[in-house]
Formats: structure tokens, sequence, C-alpha cells
């Protein structure tokens, strides 16, 4: 496959139904939960990309038994900490924030010292945010006070629960720290401001002892340590994230529709769609039903040509995390000044996401106003575009990429967009699902 897509096209009108690769966050946390539970674990449609194959790939390398055929999988776990691995090995969780923190949290009792490294845009990324608290816990990290990839673990064999404020807002330091306390013994205790949920939901399903609270802003999570779990099988349910490009593509482009069928809806991931239907975007969630504790329904979206503008509140920033890239390509065509703020948080992603966004809504000829965590995006309901768009050097962020074939479909131009491989980290269909609603990819 060539390095980079050429789109010179709009897509033309459909109508039509799809699903969507498997959910990632999900399929991280079942393979790291599996490889900690007593038994035979099975997940069918786990997708087959990158951060997935790494999760993977780092728990065979710690012992655990698993057989991946197309996108059925099975995990052997012997228990809590069951790794059995040599001296001095290294895991690499490649582009996977979620693996790389995450897998950490289960480290904290590993008896050998463990190296964890990433590609070079992992390598960027602060992981001082979890390696802080999990020392608490016991854990030794070197070199000390390292906040990058690579960066080695050592656990302790007296591990001991702590009280942790995650104020973030980061699904991955709670998760994290969640996976930890399995290896404490006692209670540990967590006050997370709100994040996706779904390591509680599988520790629910699981029954592994916790009892959580809510307020307003905040979930206060109490998890006692050291009870092992029995194996759990799941069908994972299509990604809202990867769902998100298509939900976009169909709103902004003409005469369309589109179902986007099993897609979890969880109400911590949903935020990209209320904040659309704030803007006059109509989705609808159909044919909802309950999936151990997650909520799974079909995603209904036609074109619409009056969209607003919003001042988004902040307070749906981390439902919507991963999807402002695409929302932004929405405020560019809403009537009136859009707003989004206390999202520098995205500038911490695979890329420096909000300025990357910024530079390409103004190679489109969108007025914006960045600033370190804001941005203000000028709408053109009338924008069509027939110049040359050339995206490359975005740190191969599989959303930068996703969201520029979304703009080239919908807006027109001539677009050449590199790294047209980065899609395999969250969503290989990409493309042919894309072309399977009409689009020309060369
Ligand atoms: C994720 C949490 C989010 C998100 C990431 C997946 C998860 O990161 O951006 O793609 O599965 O927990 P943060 O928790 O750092 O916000």
């Amino acid at each position: 496959m060539p390095g980079f897509a050429v789109i010179k096209k709009k897509i033309s009108p459909y109508n039509k139904k799809i699903f969507v690769d498997g959910d990632k966050s999900i399929s991280i946390r079942w393979a790291l939960l599996a490889s900690q539970a007593i038994g035979r674990s099975i997940a069918s449609n786990l997708p087959n990309s990158e951060d997935i194959n790494s999760t993977i790939d780092c728990l065979k390398k710690l012992g655990i038994k698993i057989i991946k055929k197309n996108n059925v999988c099975e995990i052997f776990g012997n228990g809590l900490n069951g790794f059995n691995y040599k001296k001095n090995i290294t895991i690499n969780a490649g582009n996977s924030g979620t693996c790389g923190r995450l897998i950490l949290g289960l480290l904290v009792a590993s008896k050998k010292k463990i190296k964890l490294e990433g590609d070079k845009s992992l390598s960027s990324r602060d992981f001082s945010r979890v390696t802080s608290p999990l020392e608490r816990f016991g854990a030794k990290f070197f070199p000390i006070n390292r906040k990058n990839l690579p960066i080695s673990i050592l656990g302790s064999n007296f591990t001991r629960p702590i009280n942790y404020l995650e104020n973030i807002g980061s699904a991955q330091c709670k998760s994290s720290i969640m996976l930890a306390a399995l290896n404490a013994p006692g209670k540990t205790i967590i006050k997370a401001k709100k994040s996706r949920n779904h390591t509680e939901l599988l520790f629910k399903n699981l029954k592994i002892p916790m009892k959580i609270k809510k307020d307003k802003n905040y979930d206060f999570i109490e998890i006692e340590g050291k009870k092992n779990f029995k194996s759990f099988d799941y069908k994972i349910p299509g990604d809202i994230s990867s769902s998100s490009f298509f939900i976009v593509l169909t709103l902004i482009s003409k005469n369309s529709q589109l179902t986007i069928k099993n897609v979890n809806v969880n109400s911590t991931r949903i935020g990209s769609i209320n904040i659309l239907n704030k803007m006059g975007a109509g989705i609808k969630i159909i044919n909802k039903k309950k999936y151990k504790g997650e909520i799974i329904g079909d995603i209904f979206v036609k074109s619409k040509k009056k969209l607003k503008s919003i001042n988004c509140p902040s307070s749906l920033n981390s439902s919507a995390i991963d999807e402002f890239l695409i929302i932004f390509l929405v405020a560019s065509k809403a009537k009136g000044i859009s707003y989004f703020k206390k999202i520098s948080e995205l500038n911490k992603k695979e890329s420096p996401r909000l300025k990357i966004a910024s530079k390409i809504l103004n190679k489109m000829g969108i007025k914006t106003k960045l600033r370190s965590d804001s941005i203000k995006i000028y709408g053109n309901p009338n924008l069509k575009l027939s110049k040359k768009i050339l995206i490359k050097n975005f740190m191969k962020d599989h959303r930068v990429f996703m969201m520029s074939v979304i703009a080239a479909l919908s807006f027109g131009g001539e677009w050449k967009i590199y790294n047209k491989s980065c899609i395999n980290t969250s969503f290989p269909s990409f493309i042919k699902i894309a072309k399977k609603l009409g689009a020309k990819i060369n």
C-alpha cells in the first residue's frame, strides 16, 4: 500500500448500513484483565489493530498463553500476577498510551525488572502521571525521575494500597491505578474526575470487590485487592470513536444517511453525539440494549444543511476526548464561531492534536484562534475547497489522518495525505468502509 492517500473528489450521496471495528478501550481492558483471570477467556470481534496487537504481544512476552485467529482471541490466565517471564525482558506498547499506562498498573508486584518501550510518539508522552502514583504502591521505576519511555519497572513483594486523586479526567490514569489495586492487600481508594468507566464495569462484572459513589464531578472508587477472579468471555461492540468519522462524513456531506450497527454507546463515551446534537445534528441512537453493564445501540445520522456553532461545555470534554478533531470539522461548516475550552489534554495525545487541527483548518481556509488550552473556530456554512492541500508531519497520528480524509471527502479540493498505514493503529477497516460508502481514495 502506498504511503499516502490522494483524494480529488467529494463523496456522492449514499444511504448505507455499516459496522465499524471493535472498541479499542474495551478490547485492551478485556485482554489485560483476562490475563489476570483464572482460566480461559475468549473475545470475539477483537479489532486486528496495532494497539490491540501490541497489548497481546506484551502479555505474551510476560508469559501469558494467547491464541488469536482473525478477530477471535483466547487468553489463558493464571490468576493475579500470574506472569512468568525471563530476567530483563522488554515489552513494547507501540503507539498505545492505553496499553503502556494500564500494563504498568498490572506490574506493581512483578518480581523481575521489566523494560517498557514504545514508538516515537508514545516515547514523547508523559508517563509520570502513572509512575508517580504507582510508586506509592511500592513499585520502583528506572531511571529514577524519568518521565518518558523507555522506563523499567520493578514491582514490590510488599505492595500497599493507596489513596489517589485523579484530577485530569484521564481514564488511563484511573484504570492504571485500579489495575494496581488488584495486587495490593486492603483498600485502594480513588477519587477520580469523570472519565470513561469501562474498567469499573468490567470489575463489577468480574465481581471484584469494589464500591463506587458518585457526585456531580467525581467518582469515589474503593477496591479491595488480592482477590482472584474467573475467566470471562466478551463480544466486543463497535467503537464510537471510529464511528465518529463516518457520523461526521454523513452529517456534513450532501443527501446521505447512515446507520452504524452495534456500537458501544456508554454515556461516558458519547460526548461527541451530545456535542453534535447541540449543534443541530439530530443523531439518533436506536435499538439500545445492555451488555455486561455497557449500552450497545445502532447510530442513525442524516446529512444536515444547517448546523449551528457551539460554546462547548467543558463538562463534555472527557466523554468526547478522542472525537474533537472530527467535531472541529463540523464547527468549520457551522454558522457562527464555535468555542472549545479547557482542552489542553488534546496536545498530549498521539500528536499535539489541538495545534495540528488548527493548522489543518487554516489550510482549509477556516480562521481559528488557538490558545494552549482552547480554540475558537470561525465556521463557514458555504465552505467549498478547490485548492491543493498537503497533510504530512503529524507524527503518524491515526486520528489526524482520518480527520483529513473526511475533510477531503466532504469539502472537496485535491488532498494528498501522508502516512496512510497509521489507520492500522486503531481502525484498520477505515479506508475499506469509506470506499464502501462510495469514496474515491487512491
Ligand atoms: C483511553 C482514554 C483516553 C483516550 C484514549 C483511550 C482509555 O486517554 O484518549 O484514546 O481507553 O482509557 P486519557 O485517559 O489519557 O484521556
